[in-house]
């Protein structure tokens, strides 16, 4: 087979790119490990930047976006008893998106399968070679039989376990890794919102997030440690520690039930440098990761996306390849900015095994700074709503 742009990875950033490259006439095959129900049916992210709309829009993937998301001006934070809210659109004109994941990713691959452009699943073995030469393929296996595919780049959006980023040789890559010391315990619940916009909680017993889906579709998080098992953790455990970490008036509003979806993810910040390597570019998760507190995975996966198809339409309509080569560059000072921000969030917010008292009293002392210094919460609305691209 023969593509111009092979993409590895059918997660949110290889369904994005591919889908804008398809509507600018750019021929691209997705290799996706898993099948297509497997994807779509994983909970991670909800809130999405501006930029992340825009390129949605541009892919032509937004109609539903718009029509079933919520557009949330502001966050709430508490810390024991007290909660405060940060404006967004009064600190920077912008609000943010509430819409899951799932969502996007469920978008992207009907606009892909309307689209006709070929995703194979189940791909299994998947090699890069030739990715420093001028022509690049990519080895695959798929129903036991050996496949290639010949292409002009290949784009690396095979996530954090993925072989993308190994490809690029060890004497080439460096990589930059914190590891926290707790995990998130997540569910989802039908089960109204505890309140109307999210809410970012410091407590004694560690830290919890009260997020949501829709009406009736609550999504919450609590600290927990990394060798808990969320087998460890009954529905009723679950609402109980929430109940302890939020200010007593939300706690009290609190509607429970049943969880439909309970999950662990650990806490790491990381980045591969360079995120290029010769005809091969990485995306997303295959790049870098952070941690979950401040919601820039999906959209730090999303600006990449934004700046490698610009690279490629300017390399594919005037053969000038600058844009390209600068990729790892320009993509990268923007990351290094959302990793400041998602482990200055998880600093503030989180319960760390050796803090001590004068670090929770620092914690306090910044909560309360940021509550009652205008400038504070401008900077921090300006990071949670996006840098611009
Ligand atoms: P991924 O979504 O990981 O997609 C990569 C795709 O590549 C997958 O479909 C995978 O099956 C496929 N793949 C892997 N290896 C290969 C291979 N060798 N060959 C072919 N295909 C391959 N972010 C937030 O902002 N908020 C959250 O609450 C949040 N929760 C998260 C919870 C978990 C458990 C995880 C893992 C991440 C979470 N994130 C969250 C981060 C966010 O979901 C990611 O940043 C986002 O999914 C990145 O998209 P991606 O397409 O780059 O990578
Ligand atoms: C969600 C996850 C986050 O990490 C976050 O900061 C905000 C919202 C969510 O899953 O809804």
């Amino acid at each position: 087979m023969r593509t111009q742009v092979c993409i590895i990875g059918g997660g949110p950033s290889g369904m994005l790119l591919g889908q804008l490259l398809q509507r600018n006439g750019i021929d691209n095959v997705v290799l996706e490990r898993k099948t297509k129900d497997y994807v779509l049916s994983r909970i991670r992210a909800g809130v999405l930047e501006q930029g992340f709309v825009k390129l949605l829009e541009t892919a032509g993937c937004a109609e539903r976006l718009h029509a079933e998301s919520f557009s949330h001006t502001g966050t709430y934070i508490s810390y024991g008893e007290e909660i405060f809210r940060i404006d967004f659109v009064s600190q920077t004109g912008t609000p943010v998106v509430v819409y899951g994941q799932t969502e996007v990713t469920r978008d992207l691959y009907a606009a892909r399968e309307s689209s006709g452009a070929t995703t194979e699943y189940n791909v299994e073995d998947v090699v890069i070679e030739g990715a420093d030469g001028d022509t690049p393929s990519v080895r695959y296996s798929s129903n036991g039989q050996q496949r290639r595919i010949d292409c002009d780049f290949v784009a690396g959006c095979d996530g954090f376990h993925g072989v993308s980023r190994r490809a690029i040789p060890d004497n080439v890559r460096r990589e930059y890794e914190k590891v926290y010391p707790f995990g998130w315990l997540g569910i989802l619940s039908e089960t109204p919102p505890v309140h109307e916009e999210l809410i970012y909680a410091n407590s004694d017993r560690g830290f919890a997030l009260c997020s949501m889906r829709n009406e009736n579709l609550s999504r919450y998080y609590i600290q927990c440690s990394l060798s808990d098992s969320p087998d460890d953790w009954s529905d009723q455990a679950f609402w109980d520690e929430l109940r302890r970490r939020l200010p007593s008036d939300y706690a009290d509003a609190l509607q429970i039930g049943p969880s439909i979806e309970k999950s662990i993810a650990p806490l790491r910040s990381f980045v591969t440098e360079p995120m290029q390597w010769g005809r091969l570019f990485l995306c997303g998760d295959a790049a870098h990761i952070v941690p979950p507190t401040g919601a820039k995975g999906l959209n730090t996966a999303a600006s990449d996306v934004h700046y490698l198809f610009h690279g490629l339409i300017e390399y594919y309509e005037t053969g000038d390849r600058s844009g390209l080569d600068r990729y790892s560059e320009t993509a990268l000072r923007r990351i290094w900015k959302a990793e400041r921000f998602s482990w200055w969030f998880s600093s503030l917010l989180h319960r760390y095994p050796d803090q001590t008292e004068f670090d929770r009293k620092m914690q306090i002392a910044e909560l309360e700074f940021l509550r009652s210094n205008t400038a504070a919460q401008q900077a921090m609305a300006e990071n949670y709503v996006g840098l611009p691209y």
